[in-house]
């Protein structure tokens, strides 16, 4: 069965909705979620969900992200996975961490990409006046919010929406896109989801 290891920096509800689906549908097996800060609230979720769990606090390490990455990939080279997916891990990662994960490395990102690459998704798509939004899961490539797109889910702008409405909003599609993504993915489908 296909391992999956997942990375966090917060809440994790990403992550949540990624293991429940594999431990439902069983197509595969989370094998560990690991973050960038100890205090990420996903961590104690994921441990009760029975995954095993690491931390490695990205600060001592400065603007060394070499030595940081050289850390974080302990506990997930030893864990094994076959897909690493990034969700909601805040953490820009070097060209060499991301070429030992080359094709085997997914992100979920909150915009419609190739539109708003980076932060600040949504308020980006309201200053623009979008009609729309949504969120974007993709092969991680060394270009920051770049690579090959798996899955979109759009929803509509609407009346009076702030960046939390909308995000809120957001958030709800993404909680269905990912695990349909990374159940096809496992499964050596590239086709992409469009919900
Ligand atoms: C989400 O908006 C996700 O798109 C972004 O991080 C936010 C929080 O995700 N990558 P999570 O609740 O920690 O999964």
């Amino acid at each position: 069965m296909k391992r999956v290891a997942i990375l966090i920096s917060g809440g994790g509800s990403n992550m949540v909705r990624l293991v429940e689906d594999m431990q439902a549908q069983g197509y595969a097996s989370p094998v560990l979620v690991a973050s960038n800060d100890a205090a990420a609230a996903g961590l104690e979720k994921a441990a009760r969900m029975g995954v095993p769990t690491a931390a490695i606090d990205h600060r001592p390490f400065g603007k060394d992200r070499a030595a940081f990455e050289a850390e974080l990939l302990k506990p997930i080279l030893a864990a094994q996975p076959d897909v690493l997916c990034l969700a909601g891990f805040m953490r820009v990662l070097t060209p060499g961490f991301v070429a030992q994960f080359a094709g085997r490395m997914l992100n979920i990102h909150p915009s419609l990409l190739p539109k708003y690459p980076g932060l600040h998704t949504h308020q980006r798509a309201l200053d623009a006046g979008d009609a729309e939004a949504g969120c974007t899961v993709h092969e991680v490539t060394p270009v920051l919010d770049d690579g090959p797109i798996l899955g979109q889910a759009r929803v509509p702008v609407e009346a009076g929406d702030t960046a939390d409405t909308l995000a809120a909003r957001v958030l709800v599609m993404e909680h269905r896109l990912y695990p349909a993504v990374l159940r096809r993915y496992v499964a050596g489908d590239r086709a992409p989801v469009l919900l």
